[in-house]
């Protein structure tokens, strides 16, 4: 310690403030060199997780936090934070397509993300089509063996139409398409995505299956009350199915393909609710 200069001494200095100071605004980390105890932890270093400090760009105590809080306030289990909205548009392209893939993006998009896949990733043999977010029906129609991904955004970027996700969502998931949404608009806070991306739980139910089953007269809950007894009981076709005594059972399942147990496709609006008809006698 003794023979250091000024600067270094500056830099390494052996002042620690002590811990436990706490206030509800997260102190500002800014960084690019991460200082390491010794070279065995530099050499244990794995910046995909967040046990510790690799590198500014890819984490700091601030990045970690803000990426924690966000990723509660979507309903997600993970975030990566990036310096921009397009740079996390450009990530997604990056990370997912190869030269060959298609990309679907809808009218509304915010127009960069377009303007990308017009200019830039079409220099990488990546295609892209537009399709119309308002016509879920159209959109299957579009998909040609190389369509990989498809974006979704809601509200459409300045035009604001809110599309049926559950419906371009029940497309992608017959034509096994990844899907990645724009969330911009709805921030989790006007909307969690979440509960509508995740493959079953009660996400499905709540933003899909509930609703149409209200708009059709029916009251449908995921739990009852002790002195309740159910019409009818919607059960997963993959899963175990509960006794349910003398109630109907309408069996869901997340496959398209007719697996000819009489099970019911669990994104088919008319097929759900004409079992669900047949099942209550009205
Ligand atoms: C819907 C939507 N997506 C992405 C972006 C891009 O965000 P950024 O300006 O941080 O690149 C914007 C910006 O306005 C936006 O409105």
């Amino acid at each position: 310690m003794a023979d250091r200069s000024l600067p270094t001494t500056l830099i390494h200095h052996p002042y620690q403030p002590p811990a436990g100071f706490e206030a509800p605004q997260v102190g500002v980390h800014k960084a690019s060199t991460v200082i390491f105890p010794d070279v065995a932890s530099l050499r244990a270093r794995d910046w995909k997780h967040k046990a510790g400090y690799t590198y500014g760009l890819h984490g700091t105590p601030t990045t970690f936090t803000l990426e924690e809080r966000i990723a509660t306030l979507e309903g997600g289990r993970h975030c990566v934070l990036l310096p921009s909205g397009l740079a996390a548009i450009s990530l997604v392209h990056l990370g997912l397509l190869d030269a060959g893939d298609e990309v679907l993006i809808p009218e509304n998009a915010y127009g960069p993300c377009r303007e990308q896949a017009q200019h830039e990733l079409v220099r990488w043999g990546i295609g892209h089509r537009l399709y119309d977010p308002l016509q879920p029906e159209a959109l299957r129609g579009l998909i040609t063996p190389k369509t990989r991904l498809l974006w979704l955004e809601a509200p459409g970027s300045v035009t604001m139409e809110f599309p049926d996700l559950a419906a371009l969502l029940a497309v992608a998931r017959e034509q096994g398409l990844v899907v990645a949404l724009d969330n911009t608009w709805g921030a989790g806070l006007a909307f969690q995505p979440f509960d509508l991306l995740a493959d079953g739980g009660s996400g499905w139910m709540r933003t899909f299956l509930r609703p149409m089953l209200e708009q059709a007269g029916y009251r449908a809950v995921e739990r009852l009350k002790d002195d309740e007894r159910p019409a009818l009981v919607l059960a997963q076709a993959e899963g175990p199915v509960a006794a349910a005594g003398a109630t109907p059972v309408v069996r869901l399942r997340a496959s398209v393909a007719d697996t000819g147990d009489g099970s019911v496709y669990r994104y088919d609006r008319e097929g759900v609710l004409q079992a669900v008809r047949q099942a209550v006698g009205r």
